[in-house]
């Protein structure tokens, strides 16, 4: 069975992928350029090499999104040990990659997804296109999708069992509002209830403030080649947080 559930679920942040297969499309032209113009022979060697360096980064990004992301929220979710009949929340969920996960796992649950449905952080991004993925997967009686700013969030305190964020929190600029986000997604958490992030950066950033707000983190962690977004100098963390009982 292929990690990545049916439907069309974009690309993250389109402009990246873009970037690296354009530089080693022109990478290569350069090298045979100069090659052709006869050159000394260290010019096309080195061309050669940013071009496969810049293929190469491609390929790793292309494989995150469209597969590798799939296999490590499969992973996170599978360990979470869900029962089956949580309240969850999808902070950013975009097409529904990681609601469509959850809610497979939640035949008796719910999952609400909130996005703002931005196409710069994620190709063709849409509320219909993440209720067609919640269709093509037969789960879509158990997903509400919500447009809405997860610095805002409107629910009420003590809501939800588990709030995932999928590569979605650092596409807050500020660090004041990216730690209004969390704080939020802590407001929204019942007692005992997880909180999942998976995101490229400012992970440590998170950990401090779910631990300033009394959470106890259980993982904090790198999620290895399958997120790599171009190579390991841009890899992708967990943190997984336990609000207390009271
Ligand atoms: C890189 S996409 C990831 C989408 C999805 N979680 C996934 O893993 O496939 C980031 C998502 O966060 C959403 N987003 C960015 N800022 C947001 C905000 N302040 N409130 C809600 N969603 C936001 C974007 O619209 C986008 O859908």
């Amino acid at each position: 069975m292929s990690a990545r559930p049916a439907g069309n679920y974009g690309i993250d942040a389109p402009g990246v992928p873009w970037g690296w297969g354009g530089c080693a499309v022109v990478f290569a032209i350069a090298a045979i350029v100069v090659s052709v113009l006869g050159s000394a022979l260290w010019l096309p060697i080195y061309f050669t090499v940013l071009a496969v360096i810049a293929a190469i980064g491609t390929f790793f990004y292309l494989r995150s999104t469209l597969v590798g992301k799939f296999e490590v929220w499969r992973g996170v979710i599978a360990a979470l040990r869900l029962r089956g009949d949580e309240e969850a929340l999808d902070l950013g969920c975009g097409h529904a990659s990681v609601s469509v996960l959850l809610a497979e796992q939640l035949p008796t649950g719910h999952v609400t997804g909130i996005d703002l449905w931005r196409s710069v952080d994620q190709s063709r991004n849409s509320v219909q296109a993440a209720q067609r993925n919640a269709r093509a997967n037969d789960v879509d009686a158990r997903i509400t999708f919500d447009t809405g700013d997860m610095t805002s969030l409107p629910y009420a305190d003590a809501s939800f069992d588990l709030v995932t964020a999928s590569l979605a929190i650092h596409n807050i600029r500020s660090a004041q509002a990216r730690r209004t986000a969390v704080l939020e997604a802590v407001r929204v958490l019942r007692p005992g209830g997880r909180l999942a992030i998976v995101d490229i950066e400012k992970v440590r950033e998170y950990d401090a403030t779910v631990r300033e707000a009394g959470l106890t983190v259980a993982e904090n962690r790198g999620l290895g080649w399958r997120m790599w977004w171009t190579g390991p100098w841009f890899p992708t963390r967990l943190l997984i947080a336990t609000k207390p009982e009271q």
